[in-house]
């Protein structure tokens, strides 16, 4: 099946054109055409992401996008061969989601071909399906079949979420966060270091410096919700304890803020992994795989820690996107599309398409 697919939920425009066959579990992905516009330096001057500037630029990146997927395909823009367009119905910026919605439905009417919501979430659960040699390096996963029921801890900037994922199609919020998602606190707790938009990956390199540099440090930040009893999350709470400690200490040299940073990255991917491991307990045995997914799986911390509480469940899969597959992106689009139509064919007849800023498992 051959899918176009369009990701436009935040501040990354993105069109992707896949082939997909074979069974959900271990399916064939070839991906023909792919082009991703990022809005970074765009949103970086406000510190965050505009809604109606996001759209605006997600209608004038869309056709230039999708032209340049369809060459790198080497497919006729007049009457391109594909099967059906993908395109994420939420959850996001409710403008931002219409502006793939509405470029999708015109090209439904051009080409005669079914538009397919997707779930953005579902996408970032699905991202793990695609696994490349070149990229992931790593045959064993690729030989591997995705085992079923599983546990998605999904972690980015607009959503921190513990997922069971019954099946393909059946998908259960065992938690999600009270407040602020994780990537979303490592911008903020990063805007206040001093570092610029989208800030998680740089704190996440000053507190690698700091433990590279001393073996502990003489403070810590409190782990958030630790110990509440439940599976959801919350950080603002941290993000609080992080402006207290930078005012209290009168300290901004360099070393000061690589151990903040440290103590930050610390408490947060210790809520993240003992949550996880509650998860786990709680469910026994049914669990085959962990999935860990969304921007901020491209955390080496929250990747090593996760590593290490595994070591107590050893029966575990544990399966993380390709590191193109972390972020936003349209090929976990058409990913979740495949899975979405397998399980549902009627969603082939098409229909009427909303965007859904809140949208829960479809
Ligand atoms: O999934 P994503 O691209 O967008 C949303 O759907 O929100 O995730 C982006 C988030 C940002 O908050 C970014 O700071 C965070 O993922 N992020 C990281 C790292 N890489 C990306 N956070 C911590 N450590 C990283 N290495
Ligand atoms: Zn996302």
């Amino acid at each position: 099946m051959k899918i176009l697919s369009i990701e436009t939920s935040c501040d990354e425009t993105a069109v992707t054109l896949l082939e997909i066959d074979g069974p959900l579990d271990k399916p064939d992905i070839k991906v023909l055409g792919n082009t991703l516009l990022s809005q970074v330096a765009l949103h970086e001057q406000y510190g965050g992401v505009y809604p109606t500037l996001a759209k605006r630029e997600h209608q004038k990146n869309l056709p230039v996008l999708l032209s340049q997927t369809l060459k790198e395909a080497g497919a006729d823009e007049a009457n391109p061969d594909i099967d059906i367009i993908a395109v994420t119905a939420g959850p996001g910026l409710e403008p931002a989601l219409w502006a793939g919605i509405t470029f999708a439905a015109k090209l439904g009417k051009r080409w005669d071909k079914p538009v397919v919501p997707v779930n953005h979430m579902e996408g970032h659960i699905w991202s793990v399906l695609y696994t490349e040699p070149k990229i992931s390096n790593d045959e064993f996963l690729i030989s591997k079949k995705l085992e079923l029921p599983a546990l998605a801890l999904l972690v980015s900037g607009g959503h921190t979420e513990l997922v069971l994922v019954k099946d393909f199609g059946h998908y259960q919020i065992l938690g999600r966060t009270l407040d602020d998602a994780v990537g979303e606190a490592f911008d903020k707790a990063a805007r206040m270091l001093g570092l610029s938009y989208p800030g998680g990956p740089k704190l996440s390199k000053l507190a690698s410096i700091s433990r590279g540099k001393k073996g502990s440090l003489d403070f810590k930040l409190p782990s958030p919700m630790l110990h509440s009893g439940d599976l959801n999350f919350s950080f603002s709470g941290l993000k609080t304890a992080v402006l207290y400690k930078l005012r209290d200490a009168k300290r901004d040299d360099e070393e000061f803020k690589e151990d903040m940073a440290r103590a930050f990255e610390d408490a947060a991917v210790a809520a993240l992994a003992g949550k996880t491991r509650t998860a786990l307990e709680n469910l026994g045995d049914e669990i085959k795989t962990l999935i860990v997914a969304g921007g901020v799986s491209a955390n080496t911390r929250l990747i090593s820690e996760l590593g290490k509480m595994l070591q107590s469940f050893p029966a575990l899969a544990f399966r993380t996107p390709a590191r193109m597959l972390t972020t936003d992106n349209a090929v976990m689009i058409g990913i979740a599309a495949y899975v979405s139509v397998v399980k549902r064919p009627e969603l082939l007849k098409g229909g009427e398409i909303s965007a859904e800023g809140n949208l829960t498992y479809l």
